[in-house]
């Protein structure tokens, strides 16, 4: 059986990173042998990382017990993890970022080595900042990555529009996901 698990760090539900997840995981699905858990950093109470260091030393343990550490037992099981975001001033919002700092507490065993990562990115100018953070720490946590991204800036230069509309962006992440199951199985 393999695991998934998404992390959602847009605040609008069913917008576009979270409709991109949503097809992800329907591909993965269709495989039958998947167990999938979503968080949505919006929701869920996860304090900043304080910088403690405590996590880097035995028993290797965030100090903090707030809703991260659920996140912590399915992020360690999960052979496919998710991290969906808009671009928000340059960067993944400030919610998924708060998850990835508090990763600090299990990145130091090596426990991203030989997951599957997946970035979903949703933008109107640029996600490139992104991309480039995961293909930095893949060298050294040894993940495999897969990037979909899906530009929402509509013709006029103003409005979003929605990826809904986007049918090739659906299909992209159904196929992915659908891959991704298949391979596993
Ligand atoms: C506060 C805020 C800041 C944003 N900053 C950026 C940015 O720096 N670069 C960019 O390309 N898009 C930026 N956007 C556009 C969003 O990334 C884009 O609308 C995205 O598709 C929203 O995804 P969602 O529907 O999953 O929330 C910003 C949007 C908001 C609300």
């Amino acid at each position: 059986m393999m695991k998934a698990i998404a992390l959602h760090g847009s605040p609008r539900r069913n917008g576009n990173s979270d409709t991109l997840v949503s097809n992800f995981l329907q591909g993965l699905r269709a495989s039958g042998h998947s167990e999938i858990q979503e968080f949505y950093a919006n929701e869920l109470s996860i304090k900043p990382c304080q910088g403690c260091l405590t996590c880097n030393k035995p028993p290797y343990k965030c100090a903090i017990e707030d809703d991260m550490q659920e996140i912590y037992s399915a992020f360690i099981d999960a052979d496919v993890v998710v991290f969906a975001t808009p671009m928000y001033w340059g960067y993944m919002t400030a919610q998924l970022k708060t998850v990835l700092d508090r990763m600090e507490a299990i990145a130091s065993q090596r426990l991203f080595r030989d997951k599957t990562f997946v970035a979903i990115l949703t933008y109107h100018h640029h996600y490139e900042s992104v991309v480039a953070f995961f293909e930095r720490i893949r060298e050294y946590f040894r993940f495999r990555l897969y990037t979909i991204t899906y530009c929402s800036l509509g013709k006029d230069g103003q409005n979003d529009v929605h990826v809904s509309n986007c049918r090739e962006k659906l299909e992209e992440a159904y196929v992915l996901g659908k891959s991704l199951g298949e391979a596993a199985t």
